[in-house]
């Protein structure tokens, strides 16, 4: 039985799959430097790229296998199809790495067989197992994909992988390639994979998921309920189409629903214990990075990491977290690397929001005052959408001149 993680493996794909998406592409430097920054983050795997696809692809897996590959960095990963030329440049690129994984993987789904690899089922049997064989004999750390495993035959599904593990997969990852599971059917494959797979105790459960849907993450949350120890993610979710499961999202959820999750690998409920490696006040830094060097913005309103995921307009909300944050927020900002939450001002906000402002920025206003200031603000908040500190400064100067 190989030793079951005490911890959720977090293995990014940010500069493979994530670097899928249309216009995300990066240089070997741009990916260095995310892989140096995945690594004080804390992630245990990195999907380096996939070393067949470009000679900059395999520079670029090759030059983090030996500047981030270190004794206790994390695993370095690199993509191979399950074709020799594919594995052998894959060996190649991540052999300065102290610890190096294969990824090698092969459609199953009958409609990918039929369309995409004109294979039957009994030859992806054949070329999964060889394969497999293949990589372990450059490395013993194999990870395996059935590609499209959410819509292939179950039954199938359970023998590929029984035969990839049996020729030495140390982990064995299902795919929703084109993100079409829902929560409770991801989790009931992960099941079944438990159930059916008889030597499936020898390698542990990954589950990698696209966002078509915008189910990705919760998916996997599900899937963890029922096995499943590694999530393939990336930073803020880029990747193909809709992108991949977010990193920041499962990661923070884990976090903040420890106790629920607790039970489901085995721990007390109020274990204190973090389920993850994952150091979340880099979160914040790491998001910045890839977004500033592969161009993707970040809409405002993503959870964890977008700009108005800490931020609070409304009146009610704003007299909330002034007097206690656990009114409206479920996490502090600090957790992700944010120095503090932030009170937007605008039409919607209150009183004490206007008042704490004002004393942040040096106003000490009569009760009077206050009140003629007050309403000035409003009128001005219903032409601006938010209010800036100039605009404060504006209307209490003239209130007082006018005094
Ligand atoms: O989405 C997918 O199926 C993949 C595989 C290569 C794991 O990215
Ligand atoms: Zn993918």
């Amino acid at each position: 039985m190989t030793n079951q993680p005490e911890r959720i493996i977090i293995f990014d794909t940010t500069l493979r799959d994530g670097e899928q998406c249309p216009g995300a592409t990066l240089n070997i430097d741009e990916k260095l430097t995310i892989a140096k920054q995945l690594a004080r983050l804390g992630v245990d795997v990195i999907e380096a790229g996939f070393a067949f696809a470009s000679p900059g692809d395999f520079e670029a897996v090759k030059k983090i296998a030996q500047i981030v590959g270190t004794e206790d960095g994390p695993v370095i990963c690199s993509l191979a199809r399950a074709i020799k030329a594919d594995i052998e440049a894959a060996a190649k690129a991540l052999k300065p790495a102290v610890k190096g994984r294969i990824h090698t993987f092969i459609s199953t789904s009958d409609i990918h067989l039929e369309y995409q690899l004109r294979k039957s089922r009994t030859e992806v049997l054949a070329i999964a197992e060889e394969m497999v064989a293949y990589a372990k004999s450059f490395l013993t750390d194999v990870e395996f994909s059935p590609m499209d495993a959410v819509r292939s035959d179950p039954q199938f599904l359970y023998q590929v992988l029984e035969r990839a593990i049996a020729a030495g997969a140390t982990t064995v990852n299902i795919p929703d390639t084109v993100g079409y599971t829902t929560p409770s059917e991801f989790g009931a494959i992960i099941k079944g994979i438990k159930d059916n797979v008889p030597n499936i105790d020898q390698a542990i459960i990954s589950v990698h998921g696209h966002n078509d849907l915008g189910l990705a993450v919760a998916n996997f949350l599900e899937t963890v309920k029922n096995g499943a120890r590694q999530l393939e993610c990336t930073i803020n979710g880029i990747g193909e189409r809709a992108g991949n499961a977010s990193l920041e999202e499962l990661v923070m959820a884990l976090h903040v629903r420890r106790q629920y999750f607790n039970p489901f690998l085995g721990r007390p409920t109020d274990s204190e214990e973090p389920l993850t490696n994952i150091d979340t006040r880099q979160i914040y830094k790491t998001s910045r990075l890839v977004s500033n060097l592969t161009g993707m913005l970040v809409q405002p309103n993503k959870a964890i990491v977008g700009a108005n995921a800490f931020a609070h307009e409304s009146g009610i909300h704003q007299d909330g977290v002034l007097k206690n944050k656990l009114t409206y927020e479920i996490m502090d900002a600090q957790l992700i690397g944010l120095t503090d939450n932030q009170i937007v001002l605008g039409k919607h906000s209150g009183r004490n929001a206007f008042r704490t402002r004002l004393k942040e920025l040096g106003f000490e206003l009569s009760e009077t005052e206050l009140n003629k200031a007050f309403v000035k603000f409003k009128e001005v908040a219903d032409k601006k959408k938010e209010i800036s500190d100039w605009d404060l400064e504006a209307i209490v100067n003239d209130e007082i001149q006018q005094a």
